[in-house]
């Protein structure tokens, strides 16, 4: 599968988000992502849909907007309005979240669900039959440059299995903190092929070597 790397501006100057995204075009980049969180579902509060719609026309790049917010589905018109082209929303914060990924695909978008690392990857399981993408936290949600958390890779494993058993082996399958070149390959080696990066990519010298070699 091809190997998408996906890095969070969250690690970024915020004061320069349009220059940011051009940049991230340029080092060959393959997704923008946007870590919005409204400091409920998770304490910070970091931009939101205005953010992204102030980011659109400096890139070509996908924005995948990452919902840490309390109720993602009354979220969905605004990204979509800012010019979103992936939205995520957490298992956590949606009951109905099958619906959720519905709408959003209705409308055009791709819908992507996303558990915590306190719950079951088991509880994604539905949302791999109709989502265009899944992700894993390898973090708890709310702040970049944490460690990555190792019983992550399990439950990419178990995750990718279920795709391939009902017959969606080619998924993207997201992984999301605490990332860097030393774990990469473990997290690809496990089956996810969609990389987020915040402190690898904003923090290396050459963020077009990181880019490359953490695509491997
Ligand atoms: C955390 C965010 C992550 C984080 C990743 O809540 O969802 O996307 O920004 O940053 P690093 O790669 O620095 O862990
Ligand atoms: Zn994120």
């Amino acid at each position: 599968m091809k190997i998408k790397i996906a890095p969070s501006i969250l690690a970024s100057d915020f004061s320069k988000l349009g220059e940011t995204v051009r940049l991230l075009e340029q080092n060959g980049a393959d997704y923008v992502h946007c870590d919005v969180m409204d400091g409920n579902f998770v304490p910070p509060i970091t931009f939101g849909a205005q953010a992204v719609k102030a980011m659109r026309p400096h890139t070509r790049l996908p924005l995948d907007c990452h919902l840490m917010v309390t109720s993602p589905r009354s979220r969905v018109e605004e990204f979509i309005g800012a010019g979103a082209d992936i939205i995520t929303a957490h298992v956590e914060a949606d009951a109905d979240i099958l619906s959720t990924l519905a709408y959003i695909r209705s409308r055009g978008c791709k819908a992507s669900a996303v558990v915590n690392p306190a719950t079951a990857v088991e509880e994604l399981f539905p949302a791999c039959e109709i989502a265009d993408m899944v992700l894993v936290m390898s973090v708890v949600p709310g702040w970049g440059g944490q460690k990555f958390i190792p019983e992550t890779l399990k439950k990419i494993e178990k995750l990718r299995d279920r795709c391939v058993k009902i017959g969606r082996g080619e998924l993207d399958i997201e992984v999301d903190g605490g990332v860097t070149e030393a774990n990469v390959r473990d997290v690809i080696a496990a089956g996810a092929n969609v990389i987020v990066a915040g402190s690898a990519v904003f923090r290396s010298p050459d963020m077009a070597e990181t880019i490359r070699s953490l695509r491997g």
